[in-house]
């Protein structure tokens, strides 16, 4: 990472020959707290990571350190650096500092000059330095303050209360982090710890410049909007110099088209160029799943000197909001991308790391891959985190992850005070023009569920001062964040909602707060219904777009491993994974949805019990995701709309949540250290294309309801029409040989959900001889051009099923390329959930992973992240286990 930086920073110092760069990072810096700590370190980098690297402090995710090591950020800091510098760079006549990020309120010096003050994480900083502060040798001194005081500070001088006034102390956080633009999670999180980095994450550098010098810059490339009229594009170029007016020749190329254009035109410090496209040139981008990412290079040059370039796609993103007609209340709230209506099929991102210097590229990578392999196609980047760095909106890009991209205010009021919106509007501005140019950028979202908490009133303002809240809430998200976006992504290109959930249009007919921003008939809803049996589809509402639902569980012993060496942490009650459990009665919650579905373990070591408890959360976490996809991609259609409810057409699904921040009990699906949860596999299965669904209504009516019925459907995304057969058997567990086959060759329409069969429920059981205290499975194969997707229907929940052993045995593991291996294994009995899982020292995933098997043998491929050359069965360890392991003493 660090090493990538200073490459970059190379680039950059070489491609701009108008200006001279000294680049300020690197190992030679100070920090010292001036009570107990004083460190030589890196920049980029924070306090903890810095104080680690110098054995000062033990690894941060260690044991309970996120407490211990709390005084950290409770004072503030210094951070020097002695450079020199020549007297050519001297002889400049414009010499001025940028930070590329700094978190985040500091004030900087140089050579006891007093250069600037610093205070949001969210937008780089350039202060102007007069000459004569500056000398051969120098000394910078930038002061920290602490994040915590200086926002308890602000809190207590500003006019009003603004609640939260702090975290619920489950979370173990820190208080009013709505005072401090810096990352709202930062302060905790009901899934993660309170570090609060203090540090320079970014570049910084000096730049020399001679003021008689022409410099332009390139301040960013939007893809404004498409004429479907005359089949162009439209693209906005925004360019801006220090120089007084002058008049100049712009040249404009697309990379891999024949297309180029040339201008003369007057910059007088900013001017945007529209730039028309013709459609005929590129080819369009899609989103995963629909087509290609093609990229193209848009290069900007003036008078023969390269300014910029953007890499960009291709496609037009419409969010459409229509009234369904007469008898159906509510709107529709869908994407179309390229035209195209297009059911999202996602997750919400959060950082993965409290420390952003230790999320190397590579993770970005495996951590988007692992969406993209998932069959998503869309992530949100949920607005109590960050803005991501270049390199992640890049990937996001290449691989068709469209990103649904909040603004960094979450689930608080925040102050709005001049000089914090001001902030706020350079913190716009600055994001969206650095962002816009990416195709994966299909919507903006002013924040994470702030309407819901005014119109709800979770805070409990009193009543007089409601109007006043909502007048605030519209000051920043309507009159400030709305207007900034509309200033700079001109065009109609891409959708702007004011928050996450909100009613959509209905949401500005009542005045940016609607009544109630959750209503399942409009818009975008956030559920968490944890009181009831989270498998059972009848708990959740049928909206038009889910984009946080979810439920948590643990993540693998592996990865427990990594944070505590005492053994007695590794129970699931004890006082260590409680203090990471940082949800209110989450734990209690979970073993209540485990033991509700699921047999509970009943072997007396301890460790064993625990393992097992991971894997019954896991089960429990992966089944309650299914069961809410199933109900989302069921109800996908329009003709699923129920007329009395008008609910249904639900276009989306981003279940909470992705990835992990540490390791910790989480809803995330993806475990700290890249491991997937066996949910992570069963949303690859979920969000398949063409995917067969099986239910049983009413949901697991017993044997004899003679009302019950069995019914099958196929959800087609496909643009074609496309044939396949679906075959179905009814299994007991004691055989492999299936007690009932049947099926039938069907064609089901493209984008659309077909009914194909329907069975009375209690003449099939009679039938095959399946009862209540011995019941059967279901188990489909949907073959279609070359594919084969399967689907589980349990009639009854696992813990009621005689589990014998299925013999569940690893034949053999073959390596068939660098990071590819072949595991074959097999059973002589139907297996449920049937879990590998590899030793920690190898990183990868799984072809499938927590299925059911009904044949005798069936093989698996690993795929590891990197090659590994050294393959024996001993640094091997794949562990295998089933349900029937559970039942075991
Ligand atoms: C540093 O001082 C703080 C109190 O200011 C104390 O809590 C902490 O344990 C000390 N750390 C070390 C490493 O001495
Ligand atoms: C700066 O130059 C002086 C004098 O040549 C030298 O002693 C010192 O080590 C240099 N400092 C750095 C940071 O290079
Ligand atoms: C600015 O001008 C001075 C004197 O003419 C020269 O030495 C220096 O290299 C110039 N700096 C840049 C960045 O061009
Ligand atoms: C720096 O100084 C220049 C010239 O005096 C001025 O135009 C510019 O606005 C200043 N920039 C900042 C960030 O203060
Ligand atoms: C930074 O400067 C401001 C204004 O001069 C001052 O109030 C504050 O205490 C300074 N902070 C630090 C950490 O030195
Ligand atoms: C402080 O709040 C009061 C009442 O809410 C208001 O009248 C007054 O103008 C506010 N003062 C400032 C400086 O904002
Ligand atoms: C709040 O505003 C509404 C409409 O603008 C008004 O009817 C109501 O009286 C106000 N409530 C208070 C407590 O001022
Ligand atoms: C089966 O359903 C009937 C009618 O709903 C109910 O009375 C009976 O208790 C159920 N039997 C079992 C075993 O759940
Ligand atoms: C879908 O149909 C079109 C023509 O209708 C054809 O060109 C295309 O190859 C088909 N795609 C697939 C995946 O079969």
């Amino acid at each position: 990472m660090f090493q990538q930086l200073v490459y970059f920073l190379f680039v950059l110092f070489i491609s701009s020959s108008n200006s001279n760069r000294i680049s300020l990072i690197g190992n030679d810096w100070t920090i010292t707290n001036k009570i107990n700590h004083t460190a030589q370190g890196t920049i980029p980098g924070t306090i903890h990571t810095i104080l680690l690297a110098a054995n000062q402090i033990p690894e941060p995710y260690m044991d309970y350190n996120d407490v211990d090591l709390r005084y950290l950020i409770h004072t503030n800091w210094i951070f020097t650096k002695k450079f020199n510098l020549t007297s050519d760079f001297l002889a400049s006549n414009q010499i001025t500092i940028h930070f590329e990020q700094i978190d985040t309120v500091a004030n900087i010096t140089l050579n006891t000059c007093p250069i600037g003050r610093t205070n949001s994480m969210f937008i780089p900083y350039i202060f102007n330095i007069t000459n004569s502060c500056l000398k051969f040798e120098n000394e910078i001194q930038i002061d920290f303050e602490s994040p915590v005081l200086y926002a308890l500070k602000q809190a207590d001088a500003y006019n009003d209360t603004v609640p939260p006034l702090c975290t619920p102390n489950v979370q173990n956080g820190e208080c009013h982090v709505q005072f401090i633009r810096k990352e709202p999670c930062s302060f905790s999180w009901d899934w993660g710890p309170a570090f609060a980095p203090i540090g320079i994450p970014g570049n910084i550098y000096l730049e020399g410049v001679n003021t008689t010098d022409i410099i332009i810059e390139l301040e960013s490339v939007n893809l404004a909007s498409y004429n479907a009229v005359d089949k162009t594009w439209q693209v906005d170029v925004m360019l801006s110099s220090n120089n007084d007016q002058f008049t100049s020749k712009f040249k404009f190329i697309l990379h891999d088209t024949t297309w180029s254009y040339e201008t003369t035109v007057t910059l007088n410090h900013n001017l945007s160029i529209f730039l028309t496209i013709p459609d005929e040139q590129v080819l369009h981008w899609w989103p995963n799943g629909y087509g290609d990412q093609p990229l193209y290079t848009l290069v900007i040059s003036n008078e023969d000197n390269i300014i910029g370039s953007r890499l960009i796609g291709f496609r037009t993103v419409q969010l459409i909001q229509h009234d369904y007609g007469t008898g159906i209340n509510g709107s529709s709230f869908y994407f179309a991308i390229n035209f195209q209506p297009i059911f999202i099929k996602g997750s919400n991102w959060i950082p993965p790391d409290s420390f952003q210097e230790r999320v190397s590229d590579e993770k970005l990578e495996r951590l988007l891959r692992s969406a993209q392999l998932s069959n998503m196609n869309m992530l949100r980047i949920w607005g109590g985190g960050i803005y991501e760095r270049d390199s992640f909106y890049e990937i996001a890009d290449r691989l068709g992850i469209m990103l649904w991209h909040d603004f960094m205010f979450a689930c608080s009021l925040y102050p709005v005070d001049e000089s914090f919106l001001t902030n706020v509007h350079d913190e716009i501005i600055y994001q969206v023009k650095r962002l816009q140019h990416h195709p994966s950028i299909a919507l903006w979202s002013g924040n994470n569920e702030n309407e819901a908490a005014v119109a709800q009133n979770w805070y409990s303002v009193p009543v007089e001062k409601m109007n006043k809240t909502k007048d605030d809430y519209r000051k920043l998200y309507v009159d400030t964040i709305m207007n900034a976006v509309k200033q700079v992504d001109k065009g109609n290109n891409r959708p702007f909602v004011t928050s996450s959930p909100s009613n959509g249009l209905e949401t500005i007919v009542e005045n940016y707060i609607a009544k109630d921003p959750q209503d399942p008939l409009y818009g975008d809803v956030h559920f968490y219904g944890y009181q009831d049996d989270s498998w059972d589809p009848t708990t959740y509402p049928i909206t038009r777009f889910l984009s946080e639902t979810g439920i948590q569980s643990l993540p693998s012993l592996d990865t427990w491993y990594e944070t505590t060496m005492n053994s007695s942490d590794l129970n699931f009650n004890s006082s260590f994974i409680l203090h990471r459990e940082h949800s209110e009665n989450q734990l209690t919650a979970m073993m209540k949805h485990i033991e509700s579905n699921l047999p509970l373990p009943v072997t007396n070591d301890s460790l064993r019990n625990f393992a097992q408890l991971i894997y019954l959360s896991q089960i429990n976490q992966a089944m309650t995701l299914k069961s809410i996809s199933d109900l989302c991609r069921l109800h996908s259609s329009i003709d699923m709309i129920n007329p009395k409810t008008s609910q249904g057409h639900t276009m989306g699904l981003m279940y909470w949540q992705i990835n992990d921040i540490w390791q910790a009990p989480t809803w995330a699906t993806i475990e700290y250290g890249l491991k997937w949860k066996m949910s992570h596999y069963y949303v690859g299965h979920m969000y398949a294309p063409v995917y067969p669904i099986a239910t049983l209504t009413p949901y697991l009516a017993n044997v004899t309801d003679e009302n019950a019925q069995v019914s099958f459907y196929v959800v087609n995304e496909l643009l074609n029409n496309t044939r396949g057969d679906l075959l179905c058997s009814i299994y007991g567990l004691d055989t492999l040989s299936p007690r009932l086959s049947f099926g039938n060759n069907i064609l089901f329409n493209s984008l659309g959900v077909q009914n194909t069969m329907n069975y009375s429920y209690s003449l099939l059981m009679k039938r095959v001889d399946c009862q209540d205290n011995s019941p059967c499975i279901i188990h489909c194969l949907l073959n279609y051009n070359q594919h084969q997707i399967g689907q589980t229907l349990f009639l009854n929940r696992p813990k009621n099923y005689q589990l014998l052993n299925p013999n569940l045995q690893i034949e053999s593991i073959k390596q068939i390329g660098p990071t590819d291996f072949n595991i074959t294994i097999t059973v002589d009995r139907p297996a449920l959930f049937v879990w590998l899982d590899i030793s920690a020292n190898v990183t990868g995933y799984f072809s499938r992973n927590g299925f059911h098997m009904f044949q005798p043998s069936m093989t698996v491929t690993f795929h590891s992240w990197t090659p590994i050359t050294d393959f024996n069965k001993d640094n091997f360890d794949i562990r295998h286990t089933s349900l029937f392991d559970v039942t075991l003493p």
